[in-house]
């Protein structure tokens, strides 16, 4: 569920600042989901088998008293609720959002090396101040973190090993993403990805790897282990190894359109039927029907060469 559209972050990627740059058309207040309608999403879904729950962005620590949103959905019984962050104001938020029982963290951070990550977030925050955030996160006992990098080519393909070595041996795991054509802004070319094969060659150089199986069905990264024994790493490929056929997710935009792909260009208008005062029994019905009438699986399309329509934007749906 992405709670808003705005980010702190002009991470070239998702946001390039010449696309997101002021006067920006970002979403009315008015228009976002409050949180009374995104709890009553989550109930109904939970009544439906949903199991956990995502909040992403944008950056969702951007949202005025997220903290109260996590309390409320932690409540509902059988959801486990996480949160995508890039990190820059974790350390400030841990406490309250352990305090609010989230489950789990994942932070962003694409280098370890301050001018390649600057270049990347575009806003000059530092590596330090997420590093602070992660330790923030720790502290409070949202642990283990997950650790998400993006990995383009040509900009921080040599951030790749001193990530994995930097994680290695802490109990956070750190996942290696192949650059994914998510939107329309961020100029994506197949020559861009650093394949998940490139990146786990790199990393056996110097760690020897060997394949485990997923931790949960329909989980997105596949993971490794270090045979020393340091841990595990991941690689999330959904460009080279598309999971179409496994996944179990639906998106929810910050404005109340339901998404049953992330790179999907039209959603299901929940908004309107929330605020037109349905039922819960209506809810429900209506993500059900959605959810048995998906038929999604652009990357598996656009893998093999088959053209599609256009999509949204990353920080819109929320990744
Ligand atoms: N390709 C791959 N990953 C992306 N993310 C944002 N845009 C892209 C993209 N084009 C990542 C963010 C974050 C997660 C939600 O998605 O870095 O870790
Ligand atoms: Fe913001 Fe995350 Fe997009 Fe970067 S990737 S611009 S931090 S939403």
């Amino acid at each position: 569920m992405s709670i808003t559209d705005r980010c702190n972050f002009r991470c070239t990627y998702c946001m390039p600042r010449k696309v997101f740059k002021a006067g920006f058309p970002f979403l009315p207040r008015s228009e976002l989901l409050t949180f009374e309608e995104i709890e009553r999403v989550v109930r109904a879904a939970a009544a439906l088998g949903v199991q956990k729950v995502r909040l992403t962005g944008g950056e969702p620590l951007l949202r005025r008293e997220v903290e109260r949103l996590v309390a409320a959905l932690s409540a509902v019984p059988g959801i486990e609720v996480a949160l995508t962050t890039n990190g820059a104001l974790l350390a400030t938020k841990a406490q309250a959002l352990k305090a609010a029982r989230l489950d789990r963290v994942t932070v962003s951070l694409d280098s370890l090396d301050d001018a390649v990550f600057k270049g990347m977030n575009d806003v000059g925050v530092s590596v330090s101040r997420v590093l602070a955030g992660i330790a923030a996160a720790q502290e409070a006992g949202l642990t283990p973190i997950k650790i998400n990098a993006v990995v383009k080519r040509g900009v921080n393909e040599a951030s790749v090993l001193p990530l994995a070595r930097h994680f290695r041996g802490t109990r956070h795991v750190i996942r290696f993403i192949e650059f994914m054509d998510v939107d329309n802004t961020n100029g994506w070319r197949m020559d861009d990805v650093v394949t998940a094969d490139e990146l786990l060659t790199q990393i056996a150089t110097e760690f020897p790897l060997e394949a485990i199986p997923a931790a949960y069905p329909g989980e997105v990264a596949s993971r490794y282990r270090y045979k020393d024994g340091g841990g595990e790493v991941g690689v999330i490929a959904s460009v080279t190894r598309p999971f179409c056929g496994s996944c179990t997710r639906a998106r929810l935009s910050a404005d109340g359109k339901l998404h049953t792909c992330l790179f999907a260009s039209t959603g299901h208008d929940l908004r309107r039927l929330l605020r037109s005062g349905c039922s819960s029994q209506e809810l429900k019905e209506s993500l059900a029907g959605v959810w048995q009438a998906r038929d999604d699986r652009y990357s598996e399309l656009r893998t093999a060469g088959i053209a599609t329509s256009p999509r949204v934007e990353m920080s819109y749906i929320g990744g």
